[in-house]
C-alpha cells in the first residue's frame, strides 16, 4: 500500500528482478588475446545462478567493402574507427534499459558481417561488454559500473595470436608478424595501454588469477545484493509510512 492509501501491484513489492537496472562490467580491456575471453567465461561460471550476459566488441567492426577486402592486410583492425562505436553505444543503452538487442556477427576470415543473422542478446542481471577499446571512448566507459584490464605478457599475447589467428581466423604466420609489427603493436601502445589507467581493477596473468576473479564476482554479488534492497527499501518505507499515519 503507497502513503496516498493505493494498492500496490503485489509484483512490484516481491520482484526485485523486474525492476533493477543489470550491472555492467566494462570489460577486459587488455591488449590482443590476452584472455579476456577465458576471464569473462570464468565470471560468468561463477555467477551461474544470476542472468549474465556477454557482449563482444568485435562484433561491432564495420564490415570492410569487397575493395577493401582485397587489400586487408593494409587495414588497421585495432584503430578505434574499425569498431561502429554508436551501433555499439545504441545497443548497451537499449540493454541497460533492460529491452532486449540483436547484435551483428562478425566474420572474421572475411572481414565481414552476416547479411541475414543476428545474435538475440535479452535482458539481463549482468552485462559484460569485452574488447580491445573497450575503455577508448567516455561515453561507452560511461556506461560501466565495474572496469576491468586483463594485463598479460606481450610475449604470451603474440605466441598466443599466431596460434589463434591461424587455427582459427584463416591466417598463415607471416601475415600475423607483419599484422602484428605493423598495427597491433602500434595501436596497443597507443590507444590500449592509455585506457589502462580508466581501469578500476587490473588483473595480471589472466585467466590463471583466480584470486582476482573470485574477488570480482564477490563484488559483483554484493552489487546486486544492493541493487535489489535499494529497489525494494522505497516501497517498504511507504508501507510503514502509511501504517504510522
Ligand atoms: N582483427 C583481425 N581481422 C579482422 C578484425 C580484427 O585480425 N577482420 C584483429 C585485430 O587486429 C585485433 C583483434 O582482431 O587486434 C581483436 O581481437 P582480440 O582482442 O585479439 O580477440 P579476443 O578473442 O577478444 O582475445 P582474447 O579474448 O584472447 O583477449
Amino acid at each position: 500500500v503507497y502513503a496516498n492509501g493505493v494498492a500496490a501491484d503485489a509484483a512490484e513489492l516481491v520482484s526485485p528482478s523486474a525492476l533493477r537496472q543489470p550491472f555492467v562490467i566494462g570489460r577486459v580491456s587488455g591488449g590482443t588475446a590476452s584472455g579476456k575471453t577465458t576471464v569473462c567465461d570464468m565470471i560468468i561460471q561463477q555467477l551461474h545462478d544470476h542472468r549474465v550476459v556477454l557482449v563482444n566488441q568485435d562484433s561491432f567492426y564495420r564490415g570492410l567493402t569487397a575493395e577493401e577486402s582485397a587489400h586487408a592486410q593494409d587495414y588497421n583492425f585495432d584503430h578505434p574507427d574499425a569498431f561502429d562505436t554508436e551501433q555499439l553505444l545504441e545497443c548497451m543503452g537499449q540493454l541497460k534499459r533492460a529491452q532486449p538487442v540483436n547484435v551483428p556477427i562478425y566474420d572474421f576470415k572475411n572481414h565481414r558481417r552476416s547479411s541475414e543473422s543476428f545474435r538475440k542478446v535479452n535482458a539481463s542481471d549482468v552485462i559484460i561488454l569485452e574488447g580491445i577499446l573497450v575503455f577508448h571512448d567516455q561515453r561507452v566507459r560511461n556506461l560501466m559500473d565495474m572496469k576491468i584490464f586483463v594485463d598479460t605478457d606481450a610475449d604470451i599475447r603474440l605466441a598466443r595470436r599466431i596460434r589463434r589467428d591461424t587455427v582459427e581466423r584463416g591466417r598463415d604466420v607471416s601475415s600475423v608478424l607483419e599484422q602484428y609489427g605493423r598495427f597491433v603493436k602500434p595501436a596497443f601502445d597507443d590507444f590500449v595501454l592509455p585506457s589502462k589507467k580508466y581501469a578500476d581493477v587490473i588483473i595480471p596473468r589472466g585467466g590463471d588469477n583466480h584470486v582476482a576473479i573470485d574477488l570480482i564476482v564477490q563484488h559483483i554479488r554484493t552489487k546486486l545484493g544492493q541493487h535489489d534492497l535499494c529497489k525494494i527499501y522505497p516501497h517498504v518505507y511507504v508501507v510503514q509510512t502509511t501504517f504510522q499515519i
